[in-house]
């Protein structure tokens, strides 16, 4: 089966749509989410209405649905984080809220797992190193492990019985092989606030039966999304960065 791999959506309409279009003229059958549906940008609904129709959907959740649903305390996030989710507190429907409030932290399946974080710490952890993959490795028991949360698009792959740790951004088009019996996580990035300094939407396309992931960077209206924000009377900063990918 072919899955849409989604993460770290943001309430960016435009950029989802465009990761849906996209993954789905490649055959996606299927769709993944990481969690970090809402918060930042100015749709939670149209993102949540347009999410809750896709088929064969299975979702986790992530730091920012927790802090809408008053699950996580806000104090450490920045300003402009805090007022995104104000805002989104302020305008979700209750029969959104109640479907954030059923996700799971993670999902163990037969052919991969999910998670937003990391396994072993699925709200917080940004798992970027080496040392955390390694020390994540023993919370998850099928691969690909997939992760968004730090929004950028990366894998780590450990080759058995000769222990030894690939790793490295993903680019555009690239294939990740995924062999039996190794330990994968992967990141697809972020589809609605990328940080790779690279402003198309990120996502991948994982094919449980040939066992690939391909990344794939689909370019939206970036300057239609900046102008919801900013009449949304959410902060600047957070229509600035989806220009650069910051
Ligand atoms: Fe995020
Ligand atoms: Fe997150």
């Amino acid at each position: 089966m072919l899955w849409g791999v989604l993460s770290d959506i943001h309430s960016n309409l435009e950029a989802l749509e465009a990761a849906v279009d996209r993954l789905a003229s490649q055959g996606a059958e299927g769709w993944l989410c990481c969690g970090d549906i809402v918060g930042y940008g100015a749709e939670p609904n149209p993102v949540l209405d347009r999410l809750r129709g896709l088929k064969n959907i299975q979702a986790v959740r992530g730091n920012h649905d927790l802090a809408v649903l008053g699950r996580m305390d806000i104090a450490w996030f920045n300003e402009a984080a805090r007022a995104a989710v104000e805002y989104t507190q302020s305008t979700i429907t209750a029969e959104n809220l109640a479907w954030l409030k059923e996700l799971p932290p993670r999902v163990d399946a037969p052919t991969f797992t999910l998670v937003h974080g990391s396994p072993r710490n699925p709200a917080e952890e940004y798992l970027v190193t080496v040392q955390q993959f390694h020390d994540n490795c023993s919370y998850f028991k099928t691969s690909p492990c997939f992760v968004g949360h730090s929004h950028l698009p990366m894998a780590f792959l450990m080759s058995e019985p000769v222990s030894y740790v690939d790793h490295g951004p993903l680019t555009p088009g690239q294939v990740i092989p995924i062999p039996e019996h190794t330990r994968i996580v992967i990141n697809p990035g972020s589809v609605g606030q990328p940080r790779d300094h690279e402003p198309r939407a990120s996502c991948g396309l994982y094919d449980d039966g040939a066992r690939t992931f391909t990344l794939n960077r689909v370019k939206y209206d970036v300057d239609a999304v900046q102008k919801k924000i900013r009449s949304a009377g959410l902060p600047e900063f957070l229509a600035l960065r989806l220009a650069y990918g910051q």
